[in-house]
């Protein structure tokens, strides 16, 4: 059993929770992420572990509540345990030895783009955040974004917050003034389908992690099929980090829309059992 030991609630969809997982938190690297199950009846859904503690073996996953699963997980508090927390699962993110890099997080991508921006800044990177959201009410991990970067820009679709507009807007603003060695996009499908071609005519290395429906998490199942550079790949052991200029993202877009009648006729079925 894994126990949760602090709980954050970051905007009114997502959550910050830190469970007890030792041997997770003394192997886990950037990129990684875990299978989650709540229960032993419960379905395994992947969550990138967001930050982690080797010496308190700890490892904190960021959920955005938007289903079943992810909705029965955040609604669980302090001293409650779930029966598997499996991994780390997937590759490390392979970032080189880039001298100036741009992380990219859309929504609840910026706690997984997060643990890129700390390694960076940690190996002595020149590392620029920009954090997209829809809205000023849904910003998240602002301070903890400012610690890890050399600048930090945050864009708000409606101009709430930062500045009015999408993240690729800014990037292209910066490619254009300065050159980079990396550029990492983790957020929506879209998001990193028009960074990835943004970036394209600046030859920059660009790097994103991909989000298809997982099931084993270890290569057999083969749900998580990707093509890339027109070779099928599994997004749990091959990534889920990919050369963003060779993935096909409208393949990624349609196959992750296979099965929302089913996961929306489980949430409703779900909210009506909970009362
Ligand atoms: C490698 C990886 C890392 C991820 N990291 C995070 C994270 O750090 N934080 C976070 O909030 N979310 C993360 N996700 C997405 C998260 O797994 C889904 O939001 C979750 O599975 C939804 O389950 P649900 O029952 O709540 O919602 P559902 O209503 O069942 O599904 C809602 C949407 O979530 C996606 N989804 C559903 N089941 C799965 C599945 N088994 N595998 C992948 N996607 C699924 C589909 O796009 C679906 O339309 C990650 C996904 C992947 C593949
Ligand atoms: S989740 Fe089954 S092969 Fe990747």
């Amino acid at each position: 059993m894994f126990r949760i030991i602090e709980k954050k609630q970051l905007n009114n969809a997502v959550t910050s929770l830190k469970f007890e997982a030792p041997f997770i938190a003394k192997k886990v690297k950037p990129g990684q992420f875990v299978i989650v199950r709540i229960d032993e009846k419960g379905e395994r859904i992947p969550l990138t572990v967001s930050d982690y503690d080797a010496k308190a073996g700890t490892v904190t996953l960021v959920i955005q509540a938007i289903g079943y699963t992810t909705k029965k997980l955040v609604s669980l508090n302090v001293g409650d345990s779930i029966c598997d927390l499996v991994g780390p699962l997937g590759l490390p993110t392979e970032f080189g030895t880039p001298k100036k890099a741009i992380i990219i997080g859309g929504g609840v991508g910026c706690a997984i783009a997060y643990p890129q921006a700390k390694a960076l800044f940690n190996s002595g990177a020149d590392v620029t955040v920009i954090a997209g959201f829809r809205s000023r009410d849904i910003v998240i991990l602002e301070e903890e974004m400012k610690a890890v970067s050399n600048s930090l820009y945050i864009t708000t679709d409606d101009g709430t917050y930062g500045r009015k507009g999408l993240v690729t807007e800014v990037l292209s603003e910066l490619l254009e003034r300065d050159s980079y060695d990396l550029v990492i996009a983790i957020g929506p499908v879209p998001m990193m389908k028009f960074v990835s071609l943004t970036t394209k005519p600046y030859g920059v290395k660009t790097l994103v992690s991909l989000n298809p429906i997982m099931i084993d998490g270890t290569g057999m199942c083969g749900g998580c099929r990707v093509t890339v550079g027109g070779e099928t790949k599994f997004a749990c052991v091959d990534g889920p980090d990919f050369d963003g200029h060779l993935v096909d993202f409208d393949e990624l877009s349609r196959r992750n829309s296979f099965y929302r009648d089913e996961e929306e006729h489980k949430c409703r079925l779900g909210v009506t059992e909970n009362g």
